[in-house]
């Protein structure tokens, strides 16, 4: 399975921050916010991953991954030129999912929660064609909305409902079948003059084939698209780190427990550096935290 990272996007909400940096780079605490949707994909045991960007920061996103050998992975880039919506990444990445299944993550959703590494992995095992997930949130209308029944299954989907008909939100975490890039491609644009991931779910919601899994609020999901959301989100991180003791999205110590690479590598990549988070990755390979799972 491929996975892909949504980092495209104009970021005017965030001006004058974003003027020259891409808000995906902008530091949640103590790392780069793509640390935290690459570091899912990677709980995920993904290890080829596509970052879709915007044209003005292409060179400072692979600036900042590289090709993702030092982790054990195959990372790559593309320009998304235009902004046409989130179902646009399927085009856009057609070559590169070159028919396999895929998963799409914002950049901008940041997921925590214990035994997540478990729960995407059996999202992506048992993914009959889409797999999304829901978060019960106080206001629905700013995302797109499942209405389910009984049984927690989907009945419609709706983008950015006045009236939600839940209080789920569909998060930024979308998992697909191969059929994934000729659905988008029949997409045509919404209101916004957008390729809608609600639509392209509704496609698959239409032939029986979306499944949505609930994330309660024992777990943790945030969609920093606002100055107020990340400074919320960095002190959430900050929390956990100092309360753990462990911190998150440390695509170096993730790259280790999964098996990616060798501990001796990671540490050779990162020789030069000595600051908290360096230190961090040195002790926790050292006392083995991440032994192997
Ligand atoms: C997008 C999607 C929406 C989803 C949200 C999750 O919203 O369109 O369905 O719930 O991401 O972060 P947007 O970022 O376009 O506001």
């Amino acid at each position: 399975m491929k996975g892909i990272i949504l980092a495209g996007g104009a970021g005017t909400r965030l001006y004058p921050s974003s003027l020259s940096i891409s808000k995906i780079l902008l530091p949640i605490y103590d790392k780069p916010m793509i640390y935290y949707p690459l570091a899912t994909l990677m709980m995920a045991d993904i290890k080829d991953i596509l970052v879709i960007t915007n044209e003005a920061d292409y060179e400072n996103f692979k600036r900042v991954l590289g090709d993702g050998k030092r982790l054990g992975m195959n990372i790559q880039y593309k320009i998304q030129y235009v902004q046409r919506g989130i179902a646009d990444a399927f085009i856009i990445a057609e070559d590169f999912i070159n028919g396999d299944d895929v998963v799409l993550i914002l950049g901008d959703n940041i997921f925590y929660g214990k035994n997540l590494s478990q729960v995407l992995k059996n999202a992506k095992k048992s993914n009959r064609g889409a797999t999304v997930f829901g978060y019960p949130v106080d206001d629905p209308e700013r995302f797109g909305v499942a209405e389910i029944d009984d049984n927690n299954r989907v009945i419609s989907l709706e983008e950015k409902p006045a009236h939600p008909k839940s209080n789920y939100a569909v998060t930024g975490l979308y998992f697909y079948d191969n059929r994934v890039c000729d659905f988008a491609k029949n997409l045509t644009p919404s209101a916004r003059g957008e390729l809608e991931i609600t639509d392209l779910n509704k496609i698959y919601l239409a032939k029986g084939l979306l499944d949505m899994q609930i994330l309660d609020k024992s777990y943790v999901w945030l969609d920093t698209g606002t100055h107020e959301s990340m400074l919320e989100a960095s002190k959430f991180v900050h929390e956990i780190e100092q309360k753990t003791g462990k911190k998150l999205a440390c695509v170096e110590e993730i790259a280790c427990k999964e098996g990616f690479i060798d501990d001796s590598e990671i540490l050779k990549s990162i020789e030069k550096y000595n600051n908290d988070y360096c230190n961090y990755v040195r002790k926790a390979l050292e006392k083995q935290i991440c032994s192997r799972i």
